[in-house]
C-alpha cells in the first residue's frame, strides 16, 4: 500500500544521510487528522534528538532529497519536524484499480511470518463456560484470524481445565446422586448441580472432605472406575463446548487440557529444585520471589500433599509448547483476574529458561457487566450459559428482522436472525477496549444505528442490493472507468487504502476494537458517498466508476467482518 512505498523510500533516504540510524524506527503511519495529510512520520524527531541535531533541519535535509512524487503531493514539514504526506488522487486511483482487478485487498502478508501459539477459550470441564470464557473465545478467535490473514503461522490450543481438586467432589456427587436423565438433557447443568451439592456439604462434614481427597487420590493413581467417570465427564463437557464452538464457527488445532501434562509435573518440580529455583518449605515445594518483584508470597509448585497446581501445569505446558512448535510467541487470552498468575509464571519461566527467546504475552480483558453494572449473571445469580445467550440473541434478532421484512419466508428470516444475533454478541465483545469492563445491553447491541454489528451488516446488504439492481439494469463495475472526482469519493477511497493498517494495528496490539472502528468509519464514509454521489441514477462511466467503489467497499466490509469472526448476509 502507499504508506509502505513511502516508508521504504523514506528509509532509503534516511540511510543515505545517516547510515547508522535504526531504520526500524522510521515508520509512516496514518495521519490522525486528515487536515494535515493522509500519512505522517514523526521518526526524524527521535533520530535528531538522539544525535542532538535540530529536528527541523534534519527534516529539511531528508525532504530535499526525498522523491515520493509518484504517490504524493510535495511533502510538508510541520511543527518540530513531522513529515506530512498527502496522497495524489491518481496514485489512490491506481491502488483501487489493482484491488479491483483482484491483485490485493488493501493489505499485505507479512514478510516476516512468525510461529505464534494462541491459548484461548480454555473452559473448565464439568462447568458451563462463564462470561470470561465467552470473551476469551470470541477475542482469541478474532486475534487468530487477523494473525493468520497477515501470514503468520498460528497454532491454537484450547487449554481446558480437566484436572484438579474439583474432581474429588464431582466423583462423590456422580457416585451418590447422579441423575442420568438430567445428564442426558443438560450434562453441564447436571454436573454443576452435583458439584454444588457436594460443595454445600463440605464445610459441615469432615467425612466428605476425607472422601473427596480419597476419590481424587484414587483418580490420580489410576483407579479404573474413577478414570472411567472422569473421561465421561470430559467427553460430555467437550461435546457441550463443541456445540457452542460450532455455532460460533470456532475451531482449535489442539485441545490439550491440563491433564495432558500430568506426567511432567513432578519432573518440573524436581528440575526447579535441582536448579535452586525452588525450595522445600513446610513440606511444600515453592518458589520465592526477589524483593524487587513486590510479591511476598511464594508460588506453590507442589503442595504438601504432593499435588501440583495451576502454575506448575502452566510451566510444563510452556516447556511442551517450546519443544513441539518452536514458537516465537505465546499469547494467553484470559480475564484480568489472572494477571498475577501470568506475571509470576513468566517470571519463573525466565529464570528457569534464561536463554529462551520466546515472547510471552498475557492478553487480558475486563468483565462483562449486567445491565445494573454488577457482574453479568442470570436473574437467579447463576453464570450465564453461552448457549442460552446465543439463543436469546437469535430470538431478539428474529423479532427485528420480522418487523422489517414480514414478507420474507420464515426459513430465510431464521437464517438472517442467526447471522445477526451471533454477530451482535461477538461485536459487542470486540468493540470496547478489551481492558475495560463493558455493560451487556441487548438494545444497544441490536440497534440499527450506532457502532453495532447490525449497522455494519446493514451497510453490507445495502451495497449488495445496489449491485443486484445494477445487474438488473445491465450495468456493472468497470475498472477502466474508475475516477475519483468528488470529495466523498476520494475520502471513501483513501479510507479503503487504510484497511491493512487497521489489521496490522489490531494484530500488533491484540486489539480488535481498532478494526471495529475502522469498519464503522468505512460504513459511515460509504453512506456519505452514497448520499452525495448518485450510483444507480448516474449514467455511463460515472455509474461504472461508482460501482467499483461500491464493490470494493463491500469486499473490505466482508473481509473485515470475517476477521472479527462475523458472517455476512446478502439481505436483511
Ligand atoms: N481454565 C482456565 C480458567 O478457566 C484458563 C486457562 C488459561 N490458559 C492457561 N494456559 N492457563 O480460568
Amino acid at each position: 500500500m502507499l504508506e509502505k512505498l513511502i516508508q521504504s523510500r523514506l528509509q532509503s533516504r534516511v540511510r543515505e544521510i545517516l547510515p547508522e540510524a535504526n531504520l526500524a524506527t522510521v515508520l509512516v503511519r496514518p495521519c490522525p487528522d486528515l487536515k494535515f495529510g493522509d500519512y505522517q512520520s514523526n521518526a526524524l524527531m527521535a533520530i535528531a534528538k538522539e544525535r542532538k541535531q535540530n529536528p527541523r533541519k534534519l527534516a529539511e535535509e531528508v525532504v530535499a532529497g526525498l522523491d515520493v512524487s509518484e504517490w504524493c503531493e510535495p511533502v510538508e514539514i510541520a511543527g518540530p519536524g513531522f513529515l506530512n504526506f498527502r496522497a495524489k488522487t491518481e496514485a489512490v486511483t491506481e491502488v483501487l484499480k489493482s484491488a479491483s482487478r483482484g491483485d490485493h485487498l488493501f493489505f499485505e502478508r507479512t514478510k516476516a511470518p512468525r510461529n505464534i501459539i494462541v491459548d484461548f477459550s480454555s473452559p473448565n470441564v464439568a462447568k458451563p463456560m462463564h462470561v470470561g470464557h465467552i470473551r476469551s473465545t470470541i477475542l482469541g478467535d478474532a486475534l487468530v484470524r487477523s494473525l493468520r490473514l497477515l501470514g503468520h503461522h498460528v497454532v491454537t490450543d484450547n487449554h481446558i481445565g480437566d484436572w484438579g481438586t474439583q474432581f474429588g467432589k464431582l466423583l462423590i456427587g456422580w457416585k451418590q446422586d447422579l441423575n442420568r436423565t438430567n445428564l442426558e438433557q443438560n450434562p453441564l447443568a447436571e454436573m454443576g448441580r452435583l458439584y454444588k451439592q457436594v460443595n454445600a456439604r463440605f464445610e459441615a462434614d469432615d467425612g466428605i472432605k476425607t472422601l473427596a481427597r480419597q476419590e481424587l487420590v484414587n483418580l490420580q493413581q489410576g483407579d479404573p472406575e474413577n478414570l472411567k467417570i472422569w473421561r465421561e465427564m470430559i467427553d460430555l463437557s467437550l461435546q457441550e463446548f463443541g456445540k457452542v464452538y460450532s455455532r460460533l464457527a470456532i475451531q482449535f488445532d489442539h485441545v490439550l487440557g491440563e491433564s495432558f501434562y500430568n506426567s511432567q509435573l513432578k519432573g518440573v518440580a524436581k528440575n526447579l529444585l535441582d536448579l535452586g529455583l525452588a525450595q522445600e518449605s513446610e513440606g511444600a515445594t515453592v518458589v520465592f520471589f526477589e524483593k524487587s518483584t513486590g510479591w511476598s508470597d511464594p508460588a506453590i509448585i507442589l503442595k504438601s500433599d504432593g499435588g501440583a497446581n495451576y502454575t506448575t501445569t502452566d510451566l510444563a505446558t510452556l516447556e511442551y509448547r517450546l519443544k513441539t512448535w518452536q514458537p516465537a510467541e505465546i499469547v494467553y487470552v484470559t480475564d484480568a483476574r489472572q494477571q498475577l498468575h501470568f506475571q509470576q509464571l513468566f517470571h519463573i519461566f525466565r529464570r528457569w529458561h534464561p536463554v529462551a527467546e520466546v515472547s510471552l504475552s498475557h492478553v487480558w480483558f475486563g468483565m462483562i457487566l449486567g445491565p445494573d453494572g454488577t457482574p453479568f449473571k442470570t436473574r437467579t445469580g447463576e453464570n450465564i450459559e453461552l448457549n442460552a445467550l446465543l439463543d436469546e440473541a437469535e430470538e431478539r434478532a428474529l423479532a427485528t428482522v420480522t418487523e422489517k421484512n414480514p414478507d420474507l419466508p420464515e426459513k430465510e428470516r431464521l437464517e438472517i436472525a442467526r447471522v445477526v444475533g451471533i454477530a451482535a454478541v461477538k461485536y459487542s465483545d470486540l468493540l470496547p477496549n478489551r481492558q475495560s469492563d463493558y455493560r451487556f445491553d441487548w438494545d444497544k447491541m441490536l440497534a440499527l444505528t450506532g457502532n453495532t454489528a447490525v449497522y455494519l451488516l446493514y451497510a453490507y446488504t445495502r451495497i449488495r442490493s445496489v449491485a443486484r439492481k445494477a445487474a438488473e439494469a445491465g450495468a456493472g463495475a468497470s475498472v477502466e472507468a474508475l475516477q475519483l472526482t468528488l470529495p466523498s469519493e476520494l475520502a471513501l477511497a483513501k479510507h479503503l487504502l487504510r484497511f491493512g493498517l487497521s489489521i496490522e494495528a489490531m494484530a500488533a496490539e491484540y486489539r480488535p476494537n481498532y478494526l471495529c472502528n475502522y469498519l464503522f468509519e468505512l460504513a459511515g464514509l460509504f453512506s456519505q458517498f452514497y448520499e452525495n454521489c448518485p450510483v444507480l441514477k448516474a449514467e455511463g462511466s460515472d455509474r461504472s466508476s461508482r460501482l467499483v467503489l461500491c464493490e470494493l467497499t463491500g469486499r473490505v466490509l466482508k473481509k473485515g467482518l470475517e476477521i472479527l469472526g462475523i458472517e455476512t448476509t446478502e439481505r436483511m
